[in-house]
């Protein structure tokens, strides 16, 4: 039915003559920011809406009503006790599900310029999550952390850069500088709020390692540092070049053995035991061959958790089999694969089985990760490779599907799941930072899928108990899915999707939640995720909003809408509306309180300081924050130019007796920050 989540191996022939693309990256991101104190010059946003991918301003067409449609009434019997619940997942342990992989190449924008100019929506952001979860995880990596080299000094108080290298090096990938001070910058940032983070070693060079990162990162962010990344989608070492083309899962097995080998020897890496892999992006390996060299008995004592990343869901289809199973937009930006139509796509993402067919794939993985006593993290993803579609990446419609998604990752045993970040040039952000030159009158702009991970965050609260149940309900409808969340091993939260778009009100559904054997409570309170439609991309949880682009500043604005449900306790229902578009978060026990949690407690408020677009923390948040007191230190936000989507690509096009065979040659802006 969804014929490119079909995992089905293209035929042998087809997929040797289906080449990989050859990727290599050349600088395009300039990281030089307008001086802070200097007037930047306005454009209209209006010209950059219809620029940017970010910005991208498209909206698609509701898909069709499925027929037959779902049944708009239904009960869904749910267990009190998690001990009669067969399958339930294990517990969600520390931090939202959902953290967060930011591109080494974008980090500037993102977190911010260096350890004294720290970006303030950011910080927000990570408060909403913290306060929902306890604590975020931020990975600091991705392509560009394989060539990334340390350096003394760079130009401008800068903390990271990259080399310049030329379009015509199309071999090379060019490297990430970074300074001492990407540490600091991490550090103060887990001063304020509780972000715990990942790094990448180096793996470009298995005989001359640099670990300059390792060693710089255990000292400066000491136990914030959760783990550090060896190698990073070894499965396309060979396509990529990076390695020789025989280069296999034994040999990653190797050089993981001998990194093992001089971390041993390194003093200033105390930690030895936090390193995370095989992050395969299920290029040419799948993780079973990996597990078959007897990676995790001989690595075990040094990891951290294993990981595989889904570079995107369609990641599979669109490299693995790109000539056959095109599926991702790399068409349209790069020129490769074949063109896709978003508005064709959108009704994939619209329905149970794209999650639930994306795991499957790594049910015996996570099955391995838990016996081995390992969590098991998708390291990167989001709704769709080469930086997503528009109008339908940053819509309602991928809020659902990430959440959905995401319920499906924790119900199958994955620990986290980290949404991918990139520039301006992608259209899945979970958040964006504006360009330098519009920082005057622009400010961040949030993403669909912030939604779905501030949602993930609530739902799984901070017990470390939660665990999920795909509940199949409603005769296993793929429009209606519904999870079952228990927290100290009873019932504790109901999540109900409702995919169907039709503003008529006639595809709403009613759900009777039933508790067999036990009664419902009187009441329940009811947050509900909702836009009119699931193409629109202004959303609110509870009533709030982060608002519409270039209006954010990461905090929740608007009043907390919560709907309190009375229920039948002699009928042991409790009635519970779904519109056609929508999720609700039922809870089932309100103990915590933690249905009432609206804007983060902690927040970091952003004033306009200077025409150069400037912002500086609330003083007296400072003076509180984790106990911190920064009243002696100016923390100031500033904004930085984005990555601009200046690649370039070419697509040669060669025949044999097969049939038209692509070789493409990428010139991916940012690196992998479009991945
Ligand atoms: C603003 O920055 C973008 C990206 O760097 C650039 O394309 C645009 O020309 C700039 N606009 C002005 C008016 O400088
Ligand atoms: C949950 O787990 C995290 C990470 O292990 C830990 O820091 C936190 O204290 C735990 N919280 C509770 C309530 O046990
Ligand atoms: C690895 O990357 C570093 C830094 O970019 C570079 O100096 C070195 O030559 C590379 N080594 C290999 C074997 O590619
Ligand atoms: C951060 O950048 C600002 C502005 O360029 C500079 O004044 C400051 O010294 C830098 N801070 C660090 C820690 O490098
Ligand atoms: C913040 O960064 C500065 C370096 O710019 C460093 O001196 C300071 O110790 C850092 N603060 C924290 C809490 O890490
Ligand atoms: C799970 O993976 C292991 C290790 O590669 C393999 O031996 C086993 O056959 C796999 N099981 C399934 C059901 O795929
Ligand atoms: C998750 O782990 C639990 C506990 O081992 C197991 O019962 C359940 O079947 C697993 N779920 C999936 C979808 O593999
Ligand atoms: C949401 O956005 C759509 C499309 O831009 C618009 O028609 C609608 O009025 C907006 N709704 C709200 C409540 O702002």
């Amino acid at each position: 039915m969804l014929h490119y989540f079909r995992l089905d191996r293209p035929p042998p022939l087809l997929g040797l003559l289906c080449l990989l693309p050859t990727f290599a990256r050349a600088q395009i991101t300039v990281y030089k920011q307008i001086p802070l104190g200097q007037t930047a010059t306005a454009i209209a946003a209006g010209a950059a809406q219809t620029t940017l991918p970010a910005y991208d301003a498209t909206v698609l067409i509701p898909p069709a009503i499925p027929i037959p449609p779902p049944a708009t009434a239904y009960t869904l019997p749910v267990q009190r006790d998690a001990a009669a619940v067969q399958g339930l997942s294990i517990p969600h342990v520390g931090g939202g599900f959902f953290g967060f992989s930011v591109e080494m190449s974008v980090i500037n924008q993102v977190l911010g310029k260096n350890s004294s100019l720290l970006q303030v929506p950011f910080l927000n952001l990570m408060a909403n999550i913290q306060e929902r979860a306890g604590s975020v995880l931020v990975r600091l990596g991705g392509n560009t952390q394989e060539y990334a080299v340390m350096v003394d000094t760079l130009p401008d108080g800068h903390t990271i850069a990259k080399q310049r290298a030329t379009i015509q090096q199309t071999t090379e990938t060019p490297a990430v500088e970074y300074t001492v001070d990407l540490f600091y910058m991490a550090s103060n940032i887990s001063s304020f709020v509780n972000v715990n983070w990942f790094i990448g070693i180096p793996f470009n060079d298995s005989t001359n390692w640099r670990l300059a990162i390792a060693e710089n990162a255990q000292t400066i962010i000491g136990d914030n540092l959760l783990g550090m990344q060896a190698g990073n989608e070894p499965d396309y070492y060979a396509s990529h070049g990076i390695r020789a083309v025989t280069y296999g899962p034994y040999d990653y097995f190797g050089e993981f053995s001998n990194l093992i080998t001089t971390i041993s020897q390194n003093s200033l890496i105390p930690r030895k035991n936090i390193l995370i892999g095989p992050s395969l992006a299920s290029g040419d390996w799948m993780p079973e061959q990996v597990w078959d060299t007897g990676f995790i008995p001989a690595f075990k004592d040094s990891l951290y958790a294993l990981t595989i990343l889904l570079a995107n869901p369609t990641v599979i289809y669109s490299l693995r089999y790109i000539c056959s199973y095109p599926n991702n937009n790399c068409f349209a930006v790069f020129g490769v694969g074949a063109p896709q139509d978003p508005q064709e796509n959108f009704k994939d993402y619209l329905t149970h089985a794209a999650g639930v067919n994306m795991v499957r794939m790594y049910l015996n993985s996570t099955a391995i990760a838990q016996a081995a006593g390992k969590p098991f993290i998708m390291f990167e993803t989001n709704s769709a490779t080469c930086g997503g579609f528009p109008g339908l990446s940053d819509s309602f419609g991928a809020a659902l599907w990430a959440l959905d998604y995401g319920l499906q990752m924790a119900y199958s045993n994955f620990s986290n799941a980290l949404l991918h970040v990139g520039g301006q040039n992608v259209y899945y952000n979970p958040f964006t930072a504006p360009l330098t030159n519009q920082s005057t009158f622009n400010q961040w702009t949030i993403g669909a899928v912030y939604y779905s991970a501030l949602v993930m965050a609530e739902a799984f609260s901070t017990t470390n108990t939660s665990r999920t149940m795909d509940l199949w309900g409603n005769a296993a409808n793929l429009y209606t899915p519904s999870y079952a969340i228990y927290e100290n091993d009873v019932l504790s939260k109901v999540a109900l999707f409702n995919y169907v778009d039709d503003r008529t009100g006639a595809s709403d559904i009613n759900v009777a939640i039933t508790i067999p054997g036990s009664t419902v409570p009187a009441s329940v309170k009811v947050k509900y995720l909702e836009s009119e439609s699931v193409s629109f991309k202004n959303i609110t949880w509870a009533g709030q909003t982060f608002g519409g682009p270039y209006e954010v500043d990461g905090r929740l604005r608007g009043d907390l809408s919560i709907v309190t449900v009375a229920c039948d306790q002699a009928a042991n229902t409790c009635n519970v509306p779904v519109a056609a578009p929508g999720f609700a978060l039922v809870f089932m026990q309100d103990i915590t309180g933690i249905s009432s949690v609206g804007q983060a407690s902690l927040t970091f408020s952003t004033t306009v300081r200077t025409s150069g677009g400037t912002a500086t923390v609330d003083p007296v948040v400072l003076a509180t924050s984790n106990g911190h007191s920064g009243k002696d230190r100016a923390l100031v936000g500033s904004t930085s130019k984005g990555s601009i989507p200046d690649s370039a690509c070419r697509v040669a096009a060669s025949r044999n007796g097969r049939g038209l065979i692509l070789v493409a040659v990428l010139w991916a802006a940012a690196a992998g920050a479009i991945m």
